[in-house]
């Protein structure tokens, strides 16, 4: 199965509030982009387009290996990954047998999770994404932060990436979203074409480094 990787890094990453574009900031010394990018060619994935900030190309493109190609993104996640996937695709020839797409803020995504998402795929799935159980009771609140009702857990579950996809569909889906709708991952936007996301185990460490204390706790996870 011949799969290549998007992997989306041209946030800002103002909940983070560092000095520099998420994606660039050091995790052990290396920028998160560079960690996230491993993960996919380390797993067999052949070759990746980088979602990057405009401004931006110069300072990724000087990080990144020769398998990874940055491409200019957009003003939201849903268009970065639009522009990744144009760049990793080509009209006029089949679209490749299996699309990965991945955060740059999941910088110690285990390779099992990779694996787990490829064979998943490689069984017929159209669509797969990796997922975590939730642990906390989760209720929903009003205006005021009142608490109106909980949420069955047992029937919840938190979605990571790289969120895997057969190119086709992928491709296909993003052709009948309409310009400007954005949804917060790559399974919404198949779903919205009608399509079935399997599910195979994430993995806590694939954790999204948000906020100043994640990338804290990633710190002390590096595998040294
Ligand atoms: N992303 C992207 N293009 C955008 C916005 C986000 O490629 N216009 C990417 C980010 O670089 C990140 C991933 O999508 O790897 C998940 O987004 P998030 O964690 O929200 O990162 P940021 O949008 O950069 O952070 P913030 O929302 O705090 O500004
Ligand atoms: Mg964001």
């Amino acid at each position: 199965m011949h799969a290549v990787g998007i992997v989306a890094a041209a946030g800002s990453g103002l909940r983070l509030g560092a000095d520099r574009p998420k994606a660039l900031v050091p995790l052990a010394g290396r920028p998160l982009v560079a960690w996230a990018v491993d993960t996919l060619l380390g797993s067999g994935v052949a070759e990746v387009v980088v979602a990057v900030p405009a401004d931006e190309l110069a300072a990724f493109a000087a990080v990144l290996p020769p398998e990874a190609r940055p491409v200019v993104g957009g003003a939201t996640r849903t268009a970065s990954v639009r522009a990744a996937l144009a760049a990793v695709t080509d009209p006029a020839r089949p679209a490749p047998d299996a699309v990965l797409v991945h955060d740059a803020a999941r910088p110690l995504t285990p390779p099992e999770v990779v694996t787990r998402v490829l064979a998943a795929l490689a069984d017929g799935a159209p669509a797969v994404v990796p997922v975590l159980p939730v642990v906390d009771t989760t209720v929903r609140v009003d205006g005021d932060g009142v608490v109106t009702g909980a949420l069955p857990r047992e029937a919840l579950r938190r979605v990571q990436t790289p969120q895997g996809f057969a190119g086709a569909v992928l491709v296909d889906a993003y052709d009948r979203l309409p310009d400007g709708v954005e949804l917060t991952d790559d399974a919404a936007v198949v779903r919205a074409a009608g399509v079935p996301v399997a599910t195979v185990a994430g993995d806590e460490r694939a954790a999204k480094v948000t906020v100043p204390h994640d990338l804290a706790l990633a710190e002390l996870q590096v595998p040294r």
